[in-house]
This record gives C-alpha cells, structure tokens and sequence, in this order.
C-alpha cells in the first residue's frame, strides 16, 4: 500500500510529480491556505504531510495525526512548526536551506535600492499621470554605493548580502549570535554589537531566523538607536520587527524608510498605516520568488518527504536528534 501524504498547497509541479506514483495524494488544490479545520480533518489517516509557512504544526495538529511519520516544509524557515512537540514523538523535520539563498539576497538587494532611490514612489508619481518634468529636487534618495551596510544575522542569506556589497563599495558591519571569523574575512565584514550596527549603518538588512530571543528584536529602543537617515530591510520573518514602534519610527523621523518583504501579521489588513505611509515599501513575503528556486524548494521538499516516508534520515533534516532514540518520548 502507498503511504498516505496531505499537501497543504498547489506547489510546483515537479514538486508534485516525484510524489505522484509513489504517493495516495490528497492535495488541497488551492492559493489560499488549508482552513485549520479542514487540516486538522485530513491529517487524521496521513502518514506524511508536505506543509508550508502559513500552516500551524502544532501539538494539536500532532495528536490529530498519529499515523504522521514525516513533516516536509516547503521552506527554509520553521517557525510556524512546534519542532520540539515534532521530536518527542519522532518526527523529522524536513526544510529547505541554501535552496533559496541568492534569490533571497537578490530582493534583499531589490530592497534596499528600491527604498533608497524612492523608486516605489517615482513609479506611482509616473502612473498616476504627474511627470510633469525634470525636477532637480525631486525624489532625492539616498548614495547606496560607499554607505555603511548592517547585516544583522550572518548566515547563508546574511552573507549572500555581504557577497553583493562589494560592488557597491560598502563597509559592511555584521552582528549574529556567533561570531563568525572566516566569513568575516572572506567577505570584509566587521563583527559589532546590535547597537554599534544600529547606530552606523545606514542600511540595516534583517536575515535572523524567528525565535523567542529574536522576537521585536527591532522595536522602539532599536529604532531609536538608528540613524535618522537609515532604511531598515525586513527579509526574515515579521515578528522581528514591532510593527507598532515601525509606524511610530517612520511617522517621527526616527529612521528614514523601511522596506518589508514580511510583515507581522502576515498579510497586513488593507488599512494598516504601513501600507500608507509614503516612506515604507510592503511587498508580499516574495523573498524566494523565482521560478527556478520555488522549483528547487518544491523538488527538496519532495525528496525529505519520499526520504521520511521510506525510513530513512532527511537529506536536510531540522531536528536530526529525532534519530538518537533517547530524544523521544511519547
Ligand atoms: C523561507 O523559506 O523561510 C522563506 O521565508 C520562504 O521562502
């Protein structure tokens, strides 16, 4: 018999196609997420669930699957997983690192240059008919090239960043929880404390994963530490920056511009003054977004699932200690 696998989402087709054949599929064919109680009702007879960002695995989710063998994220970041509640019972994990690094360095980029030379509001000001000519005072931004650059979080994305700034001719600063000696020299970025990046940079890119510690780690006291002609870059999760103290920060003139590809929550109700203000850019969590690496995330996502499926260790596996049999508990 096939092992039984829920798919919360219409994901790329070659994802899919490796699972076809060796699968029973039931695949909720849909844009939009699974409703949470339509999850919780399929899971119930699955034997291994390829999930995304916006689903909650949880122990609720968990007690409702006891058949559950394997959990596959189409996704690097699992923060909407219960890991640990996922290896006391003995269930890899399964995510997808380095599948989307350039890419997510590339918008990390996009970004930055978009907030920095206004271009957002050049393109509105153009389509809404009101080029009426060459201004010398008009949308002045801000020099990228030979700026300061932050990067708080240094690892694969954070230095795919840090890889791109030499062009630019930027000093780059990094902070991480780790210091990181060869990267440091590799790419000639500076280790500093978060308030010395915070008060220098006048970039600061956001790459940290979302946890307990990381949680509004950008919140009133961070912003008030950056310069006032700062731009701040959220590529992360949301939950790192306080929306609350954002809006505050950017309405006084704490800091000059931010620009979101994620937000908290996600996504922002339509009336929510981020996406108002003329000196923020919203974008809808695209930091993964190109053909070739939403593919290469589907397929991996595909291979951890098959592998767990089959009893054997995940090729990227995000709680490999779920294999040392004292890890577990049921
Ligand atoms: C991830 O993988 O964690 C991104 O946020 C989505 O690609």
């Amino acid at each position: 018999m096939k092992p039984s696998v829920l798919v919360t989402r219409r994901i790329p087709q070659p994802g899919l196609d490796l699972l076809i054949g060796q699968c029973d599929l039931d695949v909720w064919d849909s844009d939009v997420p699974i409703p949470r109680e339509v999850l919780l009702q399929r899971i119930a007879d699955k034997d291994g669930l390829l999930c995304l960002l916006t689903d909650r695995i949880d122990d609720e989710l968990l007690d409702a699957a006891p058949r559950l063998r394997v959990v596959s994220q189409v996704a690097v970041g699992v923060d909407n997983i219960n890991v640990p509640a996922c290896t006391r019972r003995g269930i890899p994990v399964g995510h997808t690192p380095g599948a989307l690094t350039e890419t997510t360095a590339d918008l990390t980029w996009a970004l930055l240059l978009a907030a920095a030379r206004r271009l957002v509001e050049g393109v509105d000001y153009v389509r809404a008919g009101r080029w009426v000519t060459w201004d010398p005072n008009q949308f002045l931004g801000l020099d990228v090239y030979g700026a300061t650059l932050g990067i708080v979080g240094f690892g694969r994305i954070g230095q795919a960043v840090a890889r791109r700034a030499h062009g630019f001719n930027t000093r780059i600063l990094y902070h991480s929880r780790q210091r990181k000696p060869d990267a440091e020299q590799a790419l000639g970025a500076s280790y500093v404390a978060l308030d010395t990046l915070l008060a220098e940079a006048d970039f600061v890119t956001l790459h940290v994963s979302l946890t307990p510690e990381t949680y509004h780690l950008i919140g009133r006291d961070a912003l008030r530490k950056m310069k006032g002609t700062a731009v701040l870059v959220n590529v992360a999760r949301g939950g790192v920056v306080d929306p609350d103290a954002l809006v505050e920060a950017l309405r006084n003139g704490w800091i000059a511009y931010a620009a979101l590809d994620v937000t908290e929550p996600e996504p922002l109700p339509a009336d929510h003054p981020l996406l108002s203000l003329p000196n923020c850019i919203v974008v809808p969590h695209i930091g993964s977004a190109s053909v070739a690496t939403r593919t290469k995330m589907a397929i991996m996502a595909a291979e951890n699932l098959l592998a767990g499926l089959a009893g054997q260790r995940l090729p990227h596996c995000v709680n490999p200690e779920v294999y040392s049999a004292a890890t577990r508990s049921s």
